[in-house]
């Protein structure tokens, strides 16, 4: 057994995008002591792919937005299988984060007036997403990780975490390694929270980059936390397709919230054919506004194309298999013939910049193709909403990693203000938590030694399988099982192939030695991702219904008994356990808003 480097904090924060920040800023203003644990290097989250804005009812853009509002349209979104609270504690803090974000240097657009200005989004009453351009996100992570690094953070960059700690029931630190040398590392902590984003690396079409591979669910899972919800997974609608290297990356909704409008290879503006009968009158203050809307009037006030994301992402696909797509299998997305060049350039020139440098395009004057992405999972690790705590004593989580805020679909914008409202709930109670705990056991020597016995494996030469196959043929049977349209044969078909890669992995093989050993990283990843797949995969099949990011074509209505429940997974006996419970009923000052 080899010595350990070992770091003690009160609480140790796991990934440092806009949550895990947030968090630790939070935590280190309780004076406890905070370990911030980054798998890449600071300020590179998947929270940057947030680019069109941060949602709140700041009312700058109409004075008839409230927090009221906001949670309407958020249930909504949701298909109303949310957890209310989280969502009323989103909307009403949510401004205040904005307005916190402002204070510490964010420098949002202004609009006429000189007030943050506000764009629309997809599902939202009104203009409601502050923003940076198209590049909101990282301006997030540059506030606040100038912000974070006055508050005495100790910072581990390109640390990678294998696993938990737990001594009996509670969170006792986790076992890691340094990616450069792969020496590891143990970190004694009173409470952990969990920030590690989502788990878009489990498809082969995604926005997130490589970090992105379900390391928080998984960790918190085999923790014996539960999860929830996972069936849900965002397939953001516009992706980009071509040159095949960067297909997935994200080209912002804020296209669409600036007039970019969808075509077809006819030229057809097609996302009027799929309006959902009942959304005009549901979301129109008046039925000369519906009927206009529904009458195709270009100048109605919210477009089709900013219909909910898994509206828009599923009419692509239609438009797609239905052979009208674009030549290299997308759809059109234009803003040329909308906005002069000047307006494109000044409010998307992230846009602009990406498709001139990575396939030649200049977006001022050319339709894009784009399809849908994988970009979020709604599913996640199951929270106490104020206080953000696991199942598991002294395990928080916050952000992405979480589920229950965005029920069966996320609002766009509605993720960068998640990160902030809930990192401050999950980075003030692990402070507390850790506060009253006077002394946490230290991980036995056993359990350190199991630990490190798990992340050599696949050093073992007896091994045979590549790790870089059994990823890619992870990802493809994801997208080709359990992806935007979903049956109940070709998910099952999809754990038979589940279960056997699982067994292939545990051959998994990988040469050299632990200084930067990509395949070694992959081996592990690929761990993480395997469980996150038959969870994703599990649930999707026990919902027979079709529901927001979960679409079903043996079941393609929304069964109004499922509507009650949410799915829970956890770990019963080493087997992944599914079942559906009933929420607490809304409450009647909540309920009034609904409607
Ligand atoms: O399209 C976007 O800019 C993404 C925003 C989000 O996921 O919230």
């Amino acid at each position: 057994m080899e010595s350990y480097e070992i770091k003690e904090h009160d609480v140790l924060i796991i990934g440092a995008g806009g949550a895990g920040l947030r968090a630790a800023i939070e935590a280190s203003s309780q004076e406890v002591s905070v370990g911030l644990v980054c798998k890449s290097l600071l300020g590179k989250a998947h929270t940057v792919m947030a680019e069109g804005g941060m949602a709140a009812s700041l009312r700058n853009a109409d004075p008839r937005d409230n927090w009221e509002v906001h949670f309407r349209d958020t249930i909504r979104g949701g298909k109303h299988i949310n957890n209310w609270r989280m969502v009323e504690i989103f909307c009403q803090e949510a401004a205040e984060r904005v307005n916190e974000l402002e204070e510490w240097g964010a420098l949002f657009d202004r609009n006429k007036e000189g007030l943050i200005s506000q764009r629309n989004f997809g599902g939202h009453r009104y203009p409601r997403l502050a923003h940076v351009g198209d590049r909101t996100g990282l301006e997030l992570i540059r506030t606040l990780q100038n912000h974070g690094i006055h508050q005495g953070l100790d910072i581990y960059m390109e640390c990678c975490i294998v696993e938990l700690l737990k001594e009996g029931d509670r969170i006792c630190g986790a076992f890691g390694f340094w990616r450069e040398s792969g020496q590891f590392i143990v970190f004694h902590a009173k409470s952990v929270v969990l920030a590690t984003g989502g788990l878009g690396k489990v498809f082969r079409v995604t926005s997130n980059s490589w970090e992105g591979t379900g390391d928080g669910h998984a960790l918190a899972y085999r923790a014996g936390a539960e999860l929830i919800d996972m069936e849900f997974i965002q397939f953001h609608p516009t992706g980009m397709v071509w040159p095949p290297s960067v297909q997935g990356i994200l080209v912002t909704e804020g296209v669409r919230g600036e007039g970019g409008v969808l075509k077809n290879c006819e030229g057809k503006r097609f996302m009027f054919d799929y309006i959902p009968d009942t959304f005009a009158a549901e979301t129109s203050d008046t039925e000369e506004e519906a009927s206009r809307w529904l009458n195709g009037d270009p100048e109605a006030r919210r477009p089709p194309e900013l219909l909910t994301r898994d509206v828009v992402a599923r009419a692509i696909h239609r438009e797609r298999m239905g052979g009208r797509g674009s030549p290299h299998g997308g759809v059109f997305l234009d803003i040329s013939g909308q906005r002069d060049a000047d307006h494109i350039k000044k409010t998307l020139p992230s846009m602009y910049h990406q498709f001139m440098k990575l396939c030649n395009l200049n977006i001022t004057t050319t339709p894009m193709e784009v399809g849908p992405t994988c970009h979020y999972v709604m599913g996640g690790v199951s929270v106490e909403p104020d206080t953000a705590m696991s199942a598991v004593d002294g395990l928080f989580a916050a952000g992405e990693v979480t589920g229950g805020l965005h029920g069966a679909n996320r609002l766009g914008g509605n993720s960068l203000t998640d990160l902030l409202v809930f990192g401050v709930h999950a980075g003030l109670h692990a402070a507390k938590y850790s506060k009253e705990i006077v002394e946490v056991a230290k991980p036995s020597k056993d359990l350190l030694k199991k630990m490190e016995q798990l992340a050599l494996e696949p050093f073992d030469p007896e091994r045979t399988e590549n790790p870089y196959v059994l990823m890619a043929e992870l990802q493809e049977t994801m997208e080709l099982h359990t992806g935007i349209v979903r049956t109940s044969d070709e998910m099952e078909k999809g754990l038979e192939l589940l279960q056997d890669l699982k067994q292939r992995a545990e051959r998994v093989r990988v040469d050299g030695n632990r200084q930067y050993n990509p395949a070694w990283h992959y081996a592990l990843d690929l761990r993480n991702l395997l469980c996150i797949a038959e969870a994703i995969t599990l649930a999707a099949l026990k919902r027979e219904e079709s529901r927001g990011g979960h679409t079903r074509e043996d079941f393609p209505e929304s069964n109004d008994s499922l509507q009650k429940v949410n799915a829970f997974i956890h770990d019963k006996d080493g087997r992944m356990f599914h079942e559906h419970r009933e929420r607490e009923p809304m409450p009647e000052h909540l309920v009034k808003l609904l409607n």
